[in-house]
């Protein structure tokens, strides 16, 4: 399966990394060429590099791992191409602000997926998961579970078949899938 990865930072990198070990097509994408083609030569393996708008196109699946604010810029950019995707949004409503961290407000009563989910378009089919570890955890724990080690759970959560579709990818990269419910429920 190929994998787009838009935003090859701390979770973007990581997570492109478990995917290449587990037998996955990833190209990783960032706003910056360099780190995308860091993140690829990290995760070996075949791994691509290219531009956001490459990265949608390419991915059945698309990981959306920027900052929590930045979805709407994302949307701007690429939205239009992620119309119909599975896309994996592993974000957090934390900001990291002078040198300190805040908890953002999500709009509307809503989830921070259900908000990210209406920020990229309701047409793409939104599963919230890898966002519950730190990312070195992230890249530890998978790649134990790669190994044959001790699984850690990844829960998951989206409205929709999508969300199915997604567990052989958690399972792939090294952890075992655990169903959260919808993105009403989700974390
Ligand atoms: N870090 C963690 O341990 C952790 C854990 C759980 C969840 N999360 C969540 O994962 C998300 C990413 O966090 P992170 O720590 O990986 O952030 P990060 O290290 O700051 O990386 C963010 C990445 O997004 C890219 N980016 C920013 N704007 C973009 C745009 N418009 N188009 C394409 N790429 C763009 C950046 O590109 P450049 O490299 O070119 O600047 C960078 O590669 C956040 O929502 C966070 O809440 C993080």
């Amino acid at each position: 399966m190929r994998v787009g990865i838009v935003g090859s930072g701390r979770i973007g990198s990581a997570l492109g990394r478990l995917l290449v070990s587990g037998g996955y097509e990833v190209l990783f994408s960032a706003a910056s060429p360099g780190s995308a083609e860091a993140a690829a030569s990290a995760a070996g393996g075949g791994a691509r590099s290219g531009s956001p708008m490459e990265a949608a196109r390419f991915g059945e699946v698309v990981a959306i791992a920027v900052g929590w604010e930045a979805f709407p810029e994302v949307a701007e950019e690429i939205g239009g191409a992620l119309s119909g995707k599975v896309v994996i949004d592993p974000s957090n409503p934390i900001a990291e602000r002078d040198g300190r961290t805040l908890v953002l407000a999500v709009p509307d009563g809503l989830t921070s997926p259900q908000y990210q989910q209406r920020v990229l378009g309701q047409d793409i089919r939104l599963v919230r998961t890898f966002n519950t570890k730190f990312s070195h955890e992230l890249l530890e724990l998978g790649t134990a579970g790669q190994r044959g080690g001790p699984r850690a759970d990844m829960p998951y959560w989206g409205d929709d078949d999508a969300k199915k579709s997604v567990v052989p990818l958690i399972e792939d990269a090294g952890f075992t899938a655990i169903d959260g419910g919808g993105l009403a429920e989700a974390l």
